[in-house]
């Protein structure tokens, strides 16, 4: 079994396939960002129009109402440029060459600063329970990030699939034991009994071509590994699955 996973995570990295599955994810993602970004962009249109057409009606300006419109678009301009910044270090090439000690819920806030808008877009409720008090773990954020995205979007996926109402999909952090745990679960169909065992196959996949490599969860499960945890996966008695990632807290290596 250790074997099995040995050799997968070999194949894995000689393949290089950690980028693929990252602009793997980046294509799913682009709508989000797309939405993501298009909010502020409005406000900044509402108010710039705003006081365009106050000239053009020759209305006296209001030093303070513009004040005002210029902190709302310098706020709109800092939202896009967290979001931006994400995506940017999220689509990097080159991989995080050293570990640190990351705060698994920064990783999840950035995340859904990508594609947060898109899920509720979906008519999904997103439910956070974030543990305040989480220890860090010692791994990358970027990889973390690459890892809560897979869960996020498999999440996603599987909800704009079914048909249950309200759709729900869940994040929660909390430790125990001295490790630290990432749930997300949804409301879906959750996992078939007889593939249990094969969701985690590299290239393993029910989705149809352009919407799934198969590689999200075997990527994920290797890169938690190296942070010296796993991620397993269950299904919820009252429907959907549920996949938890578990990591030492503060990254003491087996
Ligand atoms: N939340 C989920 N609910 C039900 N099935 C899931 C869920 N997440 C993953 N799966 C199953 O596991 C398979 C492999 O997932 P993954 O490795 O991320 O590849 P992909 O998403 O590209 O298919 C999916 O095709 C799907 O059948
Ligand atoms: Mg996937």
């Amino acid at each position: 079994m250790l074997r099995q996973r040995r050799g997968r995570e070999a194949r894995i990295r000689d393949l290089n396939l950690y980028h693929e599955d990252r602009l793997a994810a980046l294509g799913t993602m682009a709508a989000g960002i797309a939405h993501e970004l298009n909010q502020p962009l409005n406000t900044i249109r509402v108010v710039t129009d705003g006081f365009l057409f106050g000239r053009a009606e020759g209305w006296p300006l209001d030093p303070e109402e513009l004040f005002e419109g210029l902190e709302m678009i310098s706020r709109q301009v800092a939202r896009m440029d967290k979001v931006i910044r994400n995506v940017r270090n999220f689509a990097r090439e080159e991989r995080d060459p050293g570990e640190g000690h990351v705060v698994a819920n920064e990783a999840i806030e950035n995340v859904f600063s990508m594609i947060g808008r898109q899920i509720e877009a979906h008519g999904i409720r997103v439910e956070k329970d974030l543990d305040p008090e989480l220890p860090p773990l010692r791994a990358s954020l970027n990889e973390l990030e690459q890892v809560v995205m897979n869960l996020i979007v498999n999440a996603r996926q599987a909800l704009d699939d079914c048909s249950r109402d309200p759709k729900t999909l869940r994040v929660r952090t909390g430790s125990r034991d001295g490790a630290v745990f990432i749930e997300v679960s949804d409301n879906a169909v959750g996992i078939p009994d007889h593939l249990q065992g094969t969701i985690f196959d590299p290239f393993f996949t029910t989705k149809a071509v352009g919407k799934g490599t198969g590689l999200g969860l075997s990527i994920s499960q290797s890169i938690v590994s190296k942070f010296g945890g796993r991620i397993e996966a269950c299904n919820n008695e009252s429907g959907g699955a549920t996949f938890v990632v578990t990591a030492p807290a503060g990254g003491d290596r087996p």
